[in-house]
């Protein structure tokens, strides 16, 4: 049985998908904790009505970053986990934090990377006229939205297209990708070789 702890800062839908598709699914996983560094993230409810352990780290009670994630980490392993999956966790995230999970931690980012890195994905989509956009789960390394990619979903961009309306179709093929990728990494499907995600079936 693999142990997965997700990490939320907010609504935690991504998370959702994830629990739903492990619980319904069988995996061979249990989700071990949900943990967020804000006391007012609504996916906390979510996972506690789940019988979900919760727990948080409180990141603005940390003025350094290094003692946060120091704090962070100490609580996640905790849980011992196989795999840690950042679901909507707005945290940029210090060197030695991402060398201690190397390999274990799964992002999901709401553009097709490398295009658009950081916030307001959405956004620099539309200034940049782009036709198809999406999203993308990938290995965390320690270059913000870089790593080894293992899925990704595109969704075109209507004429009449706002943020909202983008974002919506983008997160409806987030809660498709992401739940498949954590169950092919518990399922022992994915390697990494350099930076590229192969599948072994
Ligand atoms: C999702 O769209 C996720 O891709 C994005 O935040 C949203 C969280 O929604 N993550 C990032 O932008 C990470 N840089 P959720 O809390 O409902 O899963």
């Amino acid at each position: 049985m693999k142990k997965i702890v997700i990490l939320i800062s907010g609504r935690g839908s991504n998370m959702q998908a994830v629990v739903e598709a492990c619980v319904n699914q069988k995996w061979p996983a249990q989700i071990a904790a949900v943990i967020s560094n804000k006391t007012d993230a609504s996916g906390l409810e979510y996972a506690a009505s789940k019988g979900i352990q919760t727990a948080v780290v409180v990141s603005k009670e940390f003025s350094q970053r290094e003692a946060f994630d120091a704090a962070l980490q100490q609580k996640i392993d905790e849980f011992s986990p196989d795999i840690v999956v950042l679901a909507g966790f707005m945290r940029i995230l210090t060197p030695a934090f991402v060398k201690h999970y190397a390999g274990r931690m799964l992002n999901i980012h709401p553009s097709l990377l490398p295009s658009f890195v950081g916030l307001a994905t959405h956004r620099q989509a539309l200034d940049a006229g782009v036709k198809l956009h999406g999203a993308t789960v990938h290995f965390v390394t320690a270059e913000l939205d870089h790593g080894p990619i293992v899925a990704q979903a595109a969704v075109p961009v209507h004429n009449d297209d706002t943020e909202n309306s983008l974002a919506q179709r983008v997160l409806e093929q987030e809660h498709i990708i992401y739940p498949r990728a954590v169950r092919q990494f518990v399922e022992g499907k994915i390697s990494i070789v350099g930076n590229i995600v192969r599948f072994n079936d």
